[in-house]
């Protein structure tokens, strides 16, 4: 096989070819010495099981590749490294071989969005190829070099001793191919994900495209006096530069204020680290990446803002040309909050600060543009709204939405950070410009770059009770930094405040939550938006109280635990489903053994709305397409993440017309109109499911009519559900307050070990009804992994605006040693208003997991954390990852 590199620059530099053995077949390639073996893979010989996650920081294991027999990350080998070495990857592994390791995760359900999955399947071939039997502990060493932002690693290691099972002569369990509500159904395309033949949309190539790289501002703050594209536009291969002046439409998008500018233009103001000011076309991702340097920008560096106390000073320059500084005020209040303050037998003070942190996902940021024969153009996305890229991308080209078709190609993660635009528009803009498929991939720095993250909070909270712990009263102010532009910003706030006090009564609170607009990298979603950083502090002030009423933690937490018929902070009577006095009691012998036999146990409890609420109009959409084969196309407008949406969706889509699950295709595009905003809040399942049912119910109408699915090929059958009655903060409806359709619940207990480690968290969940348990379950694993790393080495200071490291380890995502067992208990109180029971599990299982834990480090050692991460612990200590300096970050955080 002899392949010609696409990688190389032409601008004399010679290519050379070399040989090696690729899965058995000679083979010869020509390209420059120094591309990298990953980029040959994927790139020229078109070898997609290989992913790219960090490359070249060899941190993540996505790119893992045999070389000589041994497992290599390939995005830290030149190509001419393995001149005359043989390569294997999973497309060179044997069938049988492949059966079992896709058989093995789908069993396990060790796979969420499957981009890290390819990667550890070679990993965990080798190691259980050695013929030891390695403990979980073992295995747990072996992955170190692998990251998984999704699954928290428990099933995976459980997938990792199914396989060593097998080998050993044991048989896998059966791979559940069918199943309604309730059942353990294998993912949706599990098996494909596994082995890396899904494609994500970085793996997607068509012919005659090209490969698009952007030029970010470096500074957080600056007047762009020029923008020279010339001596790009002269290196060979490069096909166009497009700039502000290309954008044939409003270059200004966003979710909620189009405050955000696709291109900054000369004379205006970059704002961020991520803003663009031009994006490179060109033959090769390599010559677009190196003609994208030599851009020339002329800028006036300007002094940024970056403390949101000092930017909603009278004065502070202003961030944001649409929107003063002070993105938004929310405020809860009832009764008289000093009187109650003053009654309290107990009353608690201090200042709880969060950090921001970094999604990362695994797959970095991609889009694929395509000009269609008929004028219109093929966006493959992978964001958490499709619609939403619609209507913003088309805008931008100055198109009508109906120019475009848009596909979802289900991402590696997303968490929140897919809900921002960061590529789709200009991979447009470039596609109009040069009539041709354009392709933009980020590299990891980039992706961190440019989308928002989690939000710091600085939040005061002080709270009273009465002498038997009963809360009487909280006064409850905090900020945050929302960076450059809105995003979903004052909405993070909103929540924030809104779960200020947890699952819990208070009869008198005053709260405010304020949202700035900082040059800092801006802030927006990511999973329990708000409400992880409120439960941090609300659940320290549980702690302090206790501790002066002279009860454990749990009993604090039992006298004050909202039921039904209890008020919510926002001033919502909870009607129904409120699971969390079940949850409470499902903890109660771990955490009073624990207890018992002398280990340091915190305890938390979360709260999460399931739905956006809040006075937003939030609807589901259906439709099933009877094909002539038989099968039958279940379209929804939600994002698949890894959360396990489709598998989900045709569930319920079984479960109401009873035919097997083998006949449902879930697909996402715009071939129907089912726009219904961003996969967010907890929501997809609460909204899609109703209206899957909706459609099916419709089907099984006319196949009990005695019609088969061939009588009804070409039927299309409509679904929607409709949620229209929630309030804004400080509205009524019907003189009622009902600011979220249902809530999440969970009570989390983290044991520590005698050296003050983490080495057991039990998690007790109502989720409404468990759609598909073992899926449940798992998300619930990675969110306790995420909420870890967030309690201990999670971080993302800036400095003068910039990240101060953009390396993985230094980011302080948990690896699979470092996680603790993670015990998961699945409480059912059923919520009438989701289908089947059930409600919104995606992001509650984080928000109590930090509180948990500086509850345990107290008992361990006395101290009172009141910061995040709390990097000082001895739980932290002892996890080696990387370490950001105190020096290397802005005070305000
Ligand atoms: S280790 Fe190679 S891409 Fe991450
Ligand atoms: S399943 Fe591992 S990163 Fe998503």
């Amino acid at each position: 096989m002899t392949a010609s590199a696409t990688l190389a620059s032409e601008r004399g530099r010679a290519m050379q070819t070399f040989h090696f053995t690729l899965n058995g077949a000679a083979t010869a390639v020509e390209a420059l010495p120094d591309d990298m073996l990953v980029d040959v893979l994927r790139e020229v010989l078109k070898i997609k099981s290989v992913k790219t996650g960090c490359g070249p920081q060899r941190e993540c294991g996505a790119c893992v590749a045999y070389i000589d027999g041994t497992p290599r990350v390939t995005c830290a080998v030149r190509i001419a490294q393995v001149e005359g070495r043989k390569i294997l990857t999973l497309e060179g592994v044997s069938d049988n071989e492949r059966r079992l390791y896709a058989d093995a995760f789908q069993a396990a359900a060790g796979l969420q969005c499957g981009f890290c999955t390819p990667g550890l399947v070679l990993r965990i071939k080798w190691l259980t190829d050695q013929g030891q039997t390695l403990s979980r502990a073992d295995i747990a060493r072996a992955l170190d070099g692998h990251l998984c932002r999704c699954t928290g690693y428990v099933k995976i290691i459980d997938a990792v001793e199914l396989i060593q099972a097998a080998k050993a002569g044991g048989a896998l369990p059966a791979v559940i191919e069918d199943g309604g509500v309730g059942q353990r159904l294998k993912r949706y395309q599990g098996s494909e994900l596994a082995l890396g033949v899904r494609p994500f949309v970085a793996d997607i190539d068509v012919p005659g495209m090209l490969y698009g790289a952007l030029v970010l501002s470096p500074h957080a703050r600056a007047r762009v006096v020029r923008i020279d594209t010339a001596k790009a536009l002269a290196v060979p291969g490069v096909i166009a530069v497009a700039t502000a002046r290309d954008v044939p439409g409003n270059r200004w998008v966003g979710q909620i204020y189009p405050d955000w500018p696709c291109f900054v233009a000369e004379g205006e103001e970059v704002r961020y680290v991520g803003d663009v000011v031009a994006a490179v076309a060109a033959e090769t991702p390599r010559i677009a990446r190196e003609a994208g340097r030599l851009v020339e920008v002329d800028y006036e560096v300007l002094t940024p803002v970056l403390d949101p106390l000092e930017a909603i000073k009278p004065g502070a320059p202003r961030v944001n040309p649409v929107h003063e500084n002070l993105l938004s005020v929310t405020r809860y209040a009832r009764g008289d909050v000093d009187a109650a303050l003053a009654g309290s037998a107990h009353v608690v003070t201090g200042t709880w600060k969060t950090q921001r942190i970094e999604h990362l996902f695994l797959e970095p940021e991609a889009a694929l543009a395509v000009p269609l024969p008929d004028g219109r153009l093929h966006l493959y996305s992978q964001s958490q709204g499709i619609f939403e890229d619609r209507r913003q991308v088309a805008s931008v080209l100055g198109e009508p939405e109906a120019n475009l078709f848009i596909e979802l190609v289900p991402n590696g993660g997303g968490f929140g950070g897919k809900e921002d635009m960061t590529v789709q528009a200009q991979t447009a803009v470039l596609a109009r410009l040069t009539g041709r498929a354009v392709r933009i991939v980020l590299n990891r720095e980039e992706s961190i770059r440019m989308h928002p993250k989690r939000h710091p909070l600085t939040m005061t909270y002080t709270v009273g009770c009465d002498v038997d712990g009963r809360l009487t009263g909280a006064r409850i102010d905090m900020i945050g930094d929302s960076g450059a532009y809105a995003s979903v910003g004052g909405k993070v706030l909103e929540r924030a405040a809104g779960h200020a006090c947890g699952p819990y009564r208070m009869p008198v609170l005053a709260i405010e939550g304020i949202a700035a607009y900082t040059n800092n990298v801006p802030c927006g979603a990511m999973r329990g938006f708000g409400a992880n950083q409120t439960s941090f502090a609300i659940e320290g002030c549980l702690d302090m109280l206790a501790a002066k009423v002279g009860i454990d933690g749990w009993e604090m937490r039992w006298r004050n635990i909202v039921h039904v018929g209890d008020m919510f902070s926002t001033g919502q009577i909870l009607e129904k489903s409120v699971g969390i006095e079940q949850t409470l009691l499902a903890v109660k012998g771990a955490y009073d053994s624990a207890r018992a036999q002398g280990r340091a146990v915190g305890i938390a409890c979360g709260i999460k709305n399931s739905g956006i609420g809040n006075g937003a109009i939030e609807t589901g959409k259906c439709r099933l397409v009877v094909q002539t084969d038989g099968s039958i196309e279940l379209h929804t407008g939600f994002t698949e993440m890894g959360q396990g949406l489709l598998t989900i969706l045709t569930q319920c889509a079984v479960e109401t017309t009873g035919l097997p699950a083998r006949l449902f295709r879930p697909q996402v595009n715009s071939r129907f109109e089912l726009g219904s905003g961003q996969t967010t809040g907890s929501r997809a399942s609460l909204l899609a499911g109703p209206s899957v049912v909706d459609a099916a119910q419709k089907l099984k109408a006319d196949l009990d009519s005695g019609l088969g699915l061939k009588d009804l090929a070409g039927r299309v059958y409509a679904g929607e559900h409709r949620i229209d009655d929630t309030t804004a903060p400080g509205e009524t409806k019907n003189g009622k307050i009902k600011t979220h359709t249902t809530f999440g619940f969970a009570t989390q207990v983290v044991v520590l070990n005698e050296a003050g480690v983490v080495e057991r968290v039990i998690a007790a969940h109502d989720v409404g009804r468990a759609l598909n348990p073992q899926q449940c379950e798992a998300q619930i694993q990675g969110a306790v992994h995420m909420g870890l790393g967030y309690a201990l080495t999670e971080e993302l200071p800036c400095k003068d605006g910039m990240p101060v490291t953009f390396k993985l380890r230094e980011i302080g995502v948990l690896r699979a040693q470092h996680m603790p067992a993670v015990e998961v208990i699945l409480v059912e109180d059923p919520e009438p208003e989701g289908p089947f029971g059930a409600k919104g599990v995606g992001e509650i299982g984080l928000v109590p997991t930090a509180g948990a834990v500086a509850g345990a480090l107290e008992a361990f050692d006395g101290i009172r954390r009141m910061r995040l991460p709390m990097k000082e612990s001895p739980a932290a200590r002892a996890i080696n990852l990387g370490r950001i300096p105190d020096a290397d970050r802005d005070q305000w955080h």
